[in-house]
């Protein structure tokens, strides 16, 4: 880790020459990523060689491995500290950060999203109601480098789609004007999630209990514990209780006891719910895929949050393609890629289905789609009726966010 070290050595030089900043870190960490180009010179497999066998560690961050899998220290000095970040499974998580930095993909590739977060209302410094918005998609490969600016200056997430997926980071350690450092859940909420109580976190742990033995009381406790809840507690309790029973349907008469209690602002956690549920079915379906083209495409439905977006990571991913017939060929190749070699995905993969799908994704109205299908298809197998429920149907399916035009609007 030579190269890690001199890297190290450069960065400490230049933030010194800058007073120590921590708003110039992030452009002195990019620049030294850039310059250095370790991914020429570093295989993932050689950290792991280098972790094994150096008899003295630089100080090891994070020992419990909450952010990587795991983090390994590279370098540390009194004020910043480089680290390799391996991964083996993606994350959706939108976040900021409570320090300064830079990142750089040392192996494989990721689908990056820049969002911003307008807030509407202050439940307290480490929770927020306001719009979750995407400003840009990117695909992120091999040696590509992005500042990391503290606080909410810069929120993002990063799903790795390599297994495994490899980071380099140089950044700064947590800066108290920065913290805290909060997580952004589609549409409509911002909160520190590290600021969850004990108490609450063994409250849950015995609702579960009650819930894994169908305990007749699960109900009651849950009720009681919605009444004697602040809203942070309650949006932990009803993210539970969602986890659990797997179905919006069945959490309503909970939400209707968080809104009678807290009033608006658990309006603005049941999209949140619906975004949430659907990211699940994708993450299940996804475990089920091991073509890396499909668990590319179920990545790009499982992070995309409009059809801009998708359309942009496509475009990226297969340049010479228009993106509408690379989803049309993706939704037809899933329709025997299920189990049993049924449908993966809940949407029909018949021809006359596609050809709503392209129709609807060209931007045509239901009446314009349906003569289209009649068109292309003269035997007529689908009445204008029969079109326009596969629109509504498809608005609804794991597709949703190809027909979402703009960053979600819930006023
Ligand atoms: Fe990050």
């Amino acid at each position: 880790m030579d190269e890690v070290r001199k890297l190290g050595l450069a960065v400490e030089e230049r933030w010194r020459a800058k007073n120590f900043d921590e708003l110039l870190f992030p452009d002195i960490a990019r620049t030294a990523l850039e310059e250095f180009a370790l991914t020429a010179s570093i295989q993932y497999i050689d950290i792991l060689k280098w972790l094994n066998t150096t008899q003295e560690l630089p100080k090891q961050q994070n020992i419990e491995a909450t952010f990587g899998q795991p983090p390994v220290t590279l370098f540390a000095s009194q004020r910043f500290y480089v680290e390799a970040l391996f991964w083996l499974d993606g994350t959706t998580a939108i976040h900021s950060h409570a320090f300064a930095g830079a990142f750089q993909v040392l192996h494989g590739s990721s689908i990056h999203h820049e969002w911003g977060f307008e807030p509407r209302e202050r439940i307290n410094a480490r929770m927020f109601i306001g719009d979750v918005y995407p400003k840009g998609a990117a695909l992120l490969r091999k040696g590509d480098v992005h500042t990391i600016m503290p606080g909410s200056r810069f929120i993002h997430s990063v799903f790795h789609l390599d297994h495994p997926s490899v980071t380099l980071v140089v950044r700064t350690y947590p800066l108290e004007e920065a913290k805290p450092q909060l997580t952004y859940q589609c549409p409509h909420l911002a909160i520190d999630r590290l600021d969850i109580e004990e108490a609450t976190r063994r409250r849950l742990q015995g609702l579960r209990t009650l819930w894994e033995m169908r305990h007749p009381a699960y109900d009651i406790h849950l009720a009681e514990l919605v009444e004697r809840s602040d809203l942070f507690t309650t949006l932990w309790i009803l993210e539970q209780d969602l986890a659990t029973r797997g179905d919006i349907g069945k959490c309503v008469p909970l939400f209707m006891a968080a809104r009678e209690k807290h009033g608006r602002p658990v309006d603005f956690l049941i999209p949140l719910a619906e975004v949430r549920m659907r990211q699940e079915q994708i993450m299940r379906k996804r475990a089920l895929v091991t073509d890396a083209e499909q668990r590319f495409f179920l990545a790009v439905l499982l992070n995309a949050p409009n059809k801009a977006s998708a359309l942009d990571l496509l475009r990226m991913k297969y340049p010479d393609k228009d993106p509408v017939d690379v989803i049309v060929d993706f939704v037809r190749g899933f329709a025997t890629s299920g189990p049993g070699g049924g449908a993966l995905l809940d949407v029909p993969g018949d021809e006359a289905s596609l050809t709503v799908l392209r129709l609807q994704l060209q931007g045509k109205s239901p009446a314009e789609t349906a003569k289209g299908v009649e068109a292309g298809h003269p035997a007529g197998p689908l009445t204008a009726g029969k079109v326009a429920s596969l629109c509504d149907e498809l608005r609804a399916s794991l597709l949703k966010p190809l027909f979402i035009d703009a960053g979600p609007d819930l006023r």
